[in-house]
């Protein structure tokens, strides 16, 4: 599949996000560990979190579809679960693998878990070291460090005090899951504060969580159900954003977009940048959410790194964008980390972007940008990540002729209607898909 862009002047609208995949994936888990019915509204419906409610069914969680993004999940509590009959395939979503590793760790039997071929290349011994620690067997490819692996968990686990080499909540966020049946509190210690959902909404569900400065503990403890609503996701609202500050005439508006401060980096960075956003936030039951507005702006270089690096992870394609197109010279440090994602993200963007005109330097633990870059279409690949296939199309609304974005069946694990999105934002067809 690939989309076929053409430049275009003009953006204006008020749109809406589909629901936040962090946030999405942790409700499916949790409504399954939680006593009670948990109802969700905001799930979002992509590839991704619908692998986690596949998982959590073949666990024996019972789920139904009630509407749109509706769910009721009837959880099975702790001592519920059941043995998978077959291995779970994660495809190409990390954060199924590696929170549900954590809830695993905790289920005395033996599940299996794969995923597809970007998934089974990325990094599983930070989730399964942790776990082992606190009493977990992990085996697999590479020692357990790759998927296929499979995991068979002990009662009760641990406790542990652990201090995480990376900024990672899919790290986090799978030691605090295995903790609900440990023998004692567990808690993560982390370079850097990496997004806090699972905190929140653990919480929410009665658990015992406290955060001080970068060290999180829970108190092992029962979960009850909880209602929960999803925010609209701001790592989709990043490219919307970006395309309404870099086309010459544009005003876009992203309405019921999360706005939880771990998660809202790219808004500081594009700030610092000069682009005027306008932000109205509320706050929710367990995150704030609101509206985001990007207008044309004149964009200028900026230096992004240290503690801001986790809180706009997944939007340093959509920046990168931004930056190609902005006067002067972007860095990008601290963020090594890039390189493990659905791609080596990295490498793809240095590359797809030099190959639309951008002056793009591959850094060992980021990006140098130096522009403003006069970009002109080009056929160009996602290397199969949503988040590289979104940046692409971006970048080709404001480009010298049409760009061909290839292989972007993989804007489905997060953002369907991506490209129905953008469209309605053109007011005409911008973007093509072709099968
Ligand atoms: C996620 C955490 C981040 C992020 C990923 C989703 C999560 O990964 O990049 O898209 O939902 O916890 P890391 O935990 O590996 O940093």
């Amino acid at each position: 599949m690939r989309l076929r862009i053409r430049p275009v002047r003009r953006l204006g609208g008020r749109v809406e996000v589909p629901g936040d995949k962090s946030i999405s994936h942790r409700a499916a888990l949790l409504g399954a560990l939680a006593r009670g019915v948990t109802e969700v509204r905001g799930y979002l419906e992509a590839e991704d979190c619908l692998r986690t409610l596949a998982a959590v069914e073949a666990l024996g969680a019972e789920v139904t579809r009630k509407g749109p993004g509706e769910y009721r999940i009837a959880g099975v509590g702790p001592a519920g679960f059941q043995e998978p009959a077959d291995i779970i395939d994660c495809g190409n979503s990390g954060t199924t693998a590696r929170l549900l590793m954590g809830v695993l760790a905790g289920l005395p039997f033996w599940t299996g878990l794969t995923g597809d071929a970007s998934l089974r290349r990325r990094p599983m011994a930070r989730v399964a070291e942790p776990l082992r620690r606190m009493g977990a067997t992990i085996d697999g490819r590479a020692g357990g460090g790759r998927l296929p692996l499979g995991v068979r968990g002990a009662r009760p686990l641990r406790a542990l005090a652990y201090a995480s080499p990376v900024a990672s909540a899919q790290v986090k966020s799978a030691v605090l899951l295995a903790g609900l049946h440990a023998d004692g509190a567990v808690s993560v210690t982390e370079p850097a504060r990496s997004r806090d959902h699972s905190e929140r909404m653990l919480r929410q569900f009665g658990a015992r969580v406290e955060t001080r400065g970068l060290t999180t503990t829970l108190e092992p403890g029962p979960l009850e159900a909880s209602a929960v609503t999803v925010p609209g996701d701001i790592s989709s609202a990043a490219f919307l954003l970006v395309a309404g500050l870099v086309v010459p005439d544009a005003r876009v508006t992203v309405a019921g977009t999360g706005l939880n401060p771990t998660r809202t980096g790219l808004l500081e960075a594009l700030q610092s940048m000069g682009a005027g956003l306008e932000v109205a936030a509320v706050e929710g039951a367990g995150e704030p959410s609101g509206s985001v507005t990007a207008a044309t702006a004149a964009l200028r270089g900026t230096t992004v790194a240290g503690a801001l690096v986790p809180r706009l992870i997944d939007e340093v394609p959509a920046l990168a964008v931004a930056a190609a197109l902005a006067q002067g010279r972007t860095e990008i440090r601290d963020a090594a980390e890039l390189r493990v994602k659905e791609s080596d993200r990295v490498a793809t963007l240095a590359r797809e972007l030099a190959a639309m005109g951008a002056r793009v330097q591959e850094l060992p633990d980021g990006l140098a940008l130096e522009g403003p870059a006069r970009l002109r279409g080009a056929r160009v690949a996602s290397s199969g990540d949503h988040r590289i296939a979104m940046a692409l199309a971006v970048a080709a609304l404001v480009a010298e002729g049409e760009t061909v974005v290839d292989d972007v069946a993989c804007i489905a694990t997060s953002f369907p209607r991506f490209a129905d999105t953008l469209n309605a934002l053109a007011g005409g067809e911008a973007v093509t898909v072709e099968p």
